[in-house]
């Protein structure tokens, strides 16, 4: 948890709206995800981590229905004001649909949010880097409210509402791996999500003697503007035709051999090309998870990589900055395993590293990128951290 942000948080509130007495100071993780990517809405399995990076926000019950909102990471954009009754899916594509988006799903299902409320935040992700910087803003936006009128959600709700948000009041067709790792998040765990029943396990992750290091292309990627929705019109397509020949209700109810069997009841090549990546990450996220337990890293590794491939050559969400960094950093003895993480179409890779290897990594794969793409990449070492909490009572 960073002193600075929380200090950031506390004057962002107190320089746009009043003294903050009687609010309080909340935080929620941003995540990166391991291995199992573009499966989470294709009923699969997916393995990613909270982080100690995420979005730090006061948050104060107002007397009357206005609901205002400020974020210091986008100081330009200032302070935004609406209220209870002017929420409305689609209206809104500053960052607050995020948060508006939450309020009006948990209205919906018939929590009493009775008053409105002044939300002033700050963050140390990098936005539109794929570490679900919406997520955590989506989740924390859950968890205050949540705190603040005192309702009755369970943790997991809490990104079941927050995936309805994101789905119905922003427009992403995304899957709930995000807003679970989130919403769940343990500290030195990573979460093993089964997205067809939302069944998980919490495991260990035991990096001794390795770092997860996140490399930034710095290429702004964003869900709504990508192709992230094309892609889950096509597993949607691809499921449709596989439905005529077998009897299943996700993509991922299909073993890669099963997947073989039946792939020419998919007409289009693209298209069975992207039911293939979901199906094969499927079953490599499993098996990634086992030899994890079973302590053979190097094995996670090479998972790692070949999700990439796939992501890569059949799915189509990299391109040159995420497929530079990945090819440079397996260029070096001390990567154990690198992919891209995320929705793709740039944001960022994940590489496990050996300790002692960092710094060579930093060095020689940012000048390789800047080399090759033309500006710098970012890196960031990363800790894993848990789920969204109560900072401070102000
Ligand atoms: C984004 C989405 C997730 C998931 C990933 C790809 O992060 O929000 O639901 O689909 O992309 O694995």
């Amino acid at each position: 948890m960073s002193e600075n942000m929380k200090e950031k948080a506390l004057h962002a509130y107190k320089d746009n709206f009043r003294e903050p007495e009687g609010g309080k100071l909340f935080f929620a993780p941003g995540r990166v995800n391991l291995i199992g990517e573009h499966t989470d809405y294709n009923g699969g399995h997916v393995f990613p981590c909270a982080l100690t990076l995420g979005t730090y926000g006061v948050f104060r019950k107002r007397n009357d229905r206005i609901l205002r909102f400020y974020s210091a990471n986008e100081p330009e954009v200032g302070v935004v004001e609406t209220s209870l009754d002017q929420l409305a899916p689609g209206r809104s594509r500053e960052w607050t649909a995020y948060p508006e988006g939450v309020v009006f799903t948990l209205l919906s299902h018939g929590y009493q949010v009775n008053t409105g409320f002044d939300m002033a935040i700050c963050g140390d992700l990098p936005g539109g880097a794929g570490l679900s910087s919406s997520a955590s803003l989506d989740v924390l936006t859950a968890f205050a409210v949540r705190e603040l009128f005192g309702l009755d959600i369970a943790d997991h709700e809490l990104a079941i509402f927050s995936k309805e948000a994101d789905n119905s009041y922003c427009g992403i067709n995304c899957g709930i791996m995000d807003q679970f790792t989130v919403a769940m998040g343990k500290k030195d765990h990573a979460i093993y999500l089964d997205t067809s029943d939302l069944s998980y396990e919490c495991v260990p992750l035991k990096l001794d003697g390795m770092k997860i290091v996140i490399s930034n292309t710095n290429k702004k990627h964003s869900l709504v503007d990508s192709q992230y929705n094309q892609r889950w019109s096509e597993c949607r397509q691809a499921l449709a035709e596989l439905q005529t020949v077998v009897d299943i209700e996700n993509l991922c109810d299909l073993s890669p051999e099963e997947f073989e069997k039946y792939k020419d009841a998919i007409s289009e090549p693209v298209i069975r090309r992207r039911a293939k990546h979901a199906i094969y990450e499927d079953a490599r996220c499993r098996e990634a998870v086992r030899v994890l337990k079973a302590g053979d890293i190097r094995g996670f590794g090479r998972l790692m990589n070949e999700a990439h491939i796939s992501v890569s050559r059949d799915y189509e969400v990299t391109g040159p900055e995420l497929d530079t960094l990945q090819e440079e950093a397996l260029k070096l003895p001390g990567v154990i395993g690198s992919r891209m993480t995320g929705g793709g179409f740039g944001g960022c890779t994940v590489s496990i590293v050996e300790e002692g290897a960092v710094e060579e990594f930093r060095k020689k794969v940012g000048d390789a990128y800047l080399k090759k793409i033309g500006y710098p990449a970012d890196f960031y070492v990363v800790e894993v951290g848990g789920g969204p909490a109560v900072l401070e009572v102000l």
